[in-house]
């Protein structure tokens, strides 16, 4: 436990950025406006609620915004939508359905278009009491990111706004169950009664089948978080100049992200002693269920996929499985011919590397497609429906959307990823299309990596607290302030490693600017036996790539894990966020808009796999390779200390392809080159008698 403690402090003293080192403070009139956002989210879930927000709403009407709308058409279709109503406030939103989607969208771009704060508040004070939470929820978030104007602004973690998507209902039940027996019964911390519920993951109530063993990964709060969020920047319905996210590669990057999950679950499954990710044929039956004890705001579970399910033969789902397959053809198709049809039947050529960006963008069917929509349709939604197990026709108004059909709950499931490498076939019929990456291409005269050295890697488990206050409904009258007066939190055990650092020794004949790329992959199948390093592609998890000015002669460079520039930081409480914003309203300490908490960076807890007591053979692979700059430079257009940069074209270190050089096969009997260097080395898992997680 001693050991633990220090960790902690370690890791708390770190002060690493995503993509930045410098912090910016909260001015009073950012302030006024991020309490408000607060404010808006707190018992998000509850109906009614009768604070002076309720006041504002109840004397608000839409229609004295309309000429604050910049997008007239957008005016329109949300009015349109109010009049026909939107779906209930306590009805179950399921953003694949289609006319939820639709309605949401209206709700973003009221939000979206508004000219300035004071309409962008009075409607979301307004919608909060008269949209349906779980829309209203997904509509300001996307606002909020998308927003240039409101670069900066916080918004708390997801898991703390909707705990139904993250928190068991054990927890929630519990925790209604406190609350009803009043806050006297509560521990009193400071002026606050808190209440502290521990939780488990799946696995441990039941295990269905050997997937459940990952139980722990995939129902991690940080890695569904970052799938949300990454889902909320660049979501399909959103594309075009307004929202410039082709600037960003976006279809590449959907490629990329989709490999980056696949090659780290991987990982975890060889720490915990299972195979290959398993492949499905959408005709047989489908061996792995899942039960998640999840519920929804309304009581409602969500719903169980048993074990060997059949998605044809479920809610004579039978026709669209038909037209999956269609679908998926249909892309076959396109690749293997070397062009897809644009809508207007001309040809689109798909017949260079570079063509990835095209093909991310028509498989994810997204805004920015140049493809036919219709004919190459919505293959991701209609396979996450089919697979998620509800019980009704996946076209049906009313049916209980399964895990896969939320982005908050999506990475719960083992089948989300057993059809993700499905999609990743697609890629992979791609790049065998195209050239193999020859010797020549990969080599960096003149620079030579001698050698690496690392700590030893050690992950553990620890616990991790997170508010869910908003999972219990308040008494009508409550006034403002409630996020000070009670605080429920849940406590779970979340996979966590020990800081280390890499030693690196290159010589370079020059002076000159270079990136130095580095990856972890398996050394073992689950078999024992040796992947050889041109079959390990689709296996290496990129952890970082960053900018090195090499020096002429021996260069010496020393990288941190806490440096790593992908990588974010548990994020600060609800409760804790609150209480800091006012209290640098009350004119104390100011109120850090903090880059290492971003959300679009993924968790750093989970950077390493679990691995194994004994140690997990792992290969850790490192290239140098020259600068190429990108078309715009980095960080052009926005500030990294506040915004990722969604949308700016300027987020990416360099020009190269995502995932640079496992984008592509390596010739045959390719061997490494002098600016790479593999090192071989072991993940080991310290046990804790305190905190079981079990597998
Ligand atoms: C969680 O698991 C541990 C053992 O791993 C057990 O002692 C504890 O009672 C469990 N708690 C809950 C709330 O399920």
């Amino acid at each position: 436990m001693r050991l633990c403690v220090l960790f902690v402090v370690l890791i708390t003293t770190v002060t690493a950025r995503y993509m930045t080192n410098e912090v910016k403070y909260a001015d009073s009139d950012f302030m006024v406006k991020q309490k408000a956002i607060f404010e808006i989210f707190a018992n998000i879930w509850q109906p009614e609620i009768h604070n002076s927000y309720y006041d504002e709403a109840k004397n608000f009407n839409y229609l004295t915004i309309k000429d604050k709308i910049t997008n007239e058409h957008a005016f329109e279709c949300f009015s349109n939508c109010y009049e026909k109503g939107f779906i209930g406030m306590e009805d179950i939103f399921s953003p694949l359905q289609k006319e939820h989607n639709h309605q949401m969208l209206a709700v973003f771009k009221m939000l979206y278009y508004a000219k300035d704060w004071d309409a962008f508040y009075n409607f979301m004070v307004w919608a909060r009491f008269n949209i349906n939470p779980g829309m209203f929820i997904q509509a300001v978030t996307m606002a909020v990111l998308h927003r240039d104007d409101f670069a900066g602004y916080i918004l708390p973690a997801i898991y703390e706004i909707s705990p139904y998507y993250f928190f068991n209902s054990y927890v929630i039940t519990k925790a209604r169950r406190i609350e009803m027996m009043g806050y006297e019964s509560m521990e009193k911390v400071g002026n606050v009664h808190t209440y502290t519920i521990p939780m488990n993951y799946t696995n441990y109530y039941i295990k269905t089948n050997p997937e459940s063993k990952l139980a722990y990964f995939m129902e991690d709060m940080g890695l569904n978080s970052y799938y949300y969020y990454w889902n909320m920047d660049y979501y399909g319905y959103l594309g075009g100049d307004q929202y410039d996210l082709k600037k960003d590669r976006r279809g590449e990057f959907y490629m990329y992200q989709i490999r980056q999950i696949l090659a780290r679950y991987y990982l975890e499954r060889l720490s915990v002693g299972l195979g290959e990710i398993p492949e499905i044929n959408f005709w047989s039956t489908i061996n792995t269920g899942y039960t998640s004890n999840l519920m929804f705001y309304n009581g409602v579970n969500f719903p169980t996929r048993t074990n060997y399910y059949m998605m044809h033969l479920n809610s004579d789902n039978s026709r669209y499985v038909d037209h999956l397959f269609g679908l998926e053809r249909r892309i076959f198709d396109a690749i293997d011919s070397g062009y897809f049809l644009k809508p207007n039947g001309e040809k689109m050529m798909l017949d260079k590397p570079e063509s990835i960006e095209y093909l991310g963008n028509l498989i994810q069917n997204n805004k920015d497609t140049m493809g036919n929509t219709y004919f190459y349709g919505l293959l991701e939604t209609f396979g996450r429906k089919l697979l998620s197990g509800s019980f009704e026709s996946i076209e049906s108004f009313t049916r209980i959307p399964g895990v896969m059909e939320l982005f908050e709950t999506a990475m719960r499931d083992p089948m989300f990823y057993v059809f993700y490498k499905r999609i990743t076939f697609f890629y992979e019929a791609f790049i065998n299309k195209m050239p193999r990456y020859k010797k020549s291409d990969l080599v960096f005269d003149g620079v030579k990596f001698e050698s690496v050295e690392m700590d030893k890697l050690l992950t553990y488990f620890d616990m991790f607290t997170a508010d869910i206050t908003n999972a219990v409904d308040v008494a009508l009258d409550t006034q403002d302030n409630i996020k000070s007066k009670v605080e429920f939190k849940a406590q779970v055990p979340r996979l966590n490693h020990v800081p280390f650092n890499v030693h690196m020794k290159l010589t370079s004949n020059k002076v000159q600017k270079a990136v130095i790329t580095m990856f972890v992959g398996p050394k073992y199948d689950s078999f024992g036996k040796y992947i050889d390093f041109t079959q390990n592609r689709n296996n290496y998890w990129e952890i970082d790539r960053w900018i090195v000015d090499l020096k002429k002669g021996a260069n010496v460079i020393d990288r941190k894990s806490t440096e790593f520039s992908w990588f974010v930081k548990d994020r600060t409480t609800y409760y804790e966020l609150y209480k800091g914003l006012m209290t640098a309203i009350n004119g104390g300490d100011k109120f850090p808009l903090d880059m290492s908490e971003a959300h679009c960076g993924f968790p750093s807890r989970l950077m390493l796999p679990r691995g194994r007591v004994g140690g997990l053979p792992v290969q850790f692979f490192f290239m140098v390779y020259p600068y190429h700059a990108p078309s715009v430079e980095r960080f052009t257009g926005f500030d990294p200390s506040v915004s990722c940069g969604v949308g700016s074209g300027a987020r990416y270190l360099d020009s190269m392809p995502f995932g640079y050089p496992f984008n592509r096969q390596f010739e045959y009997h390719f061997k490494l080159t002098e600016n790479m260097i593999l090192h071989e080395t072991f993940i080991h898992h310290k046990a804790n008698d305190e905190i079981m997680v079990p597998y």
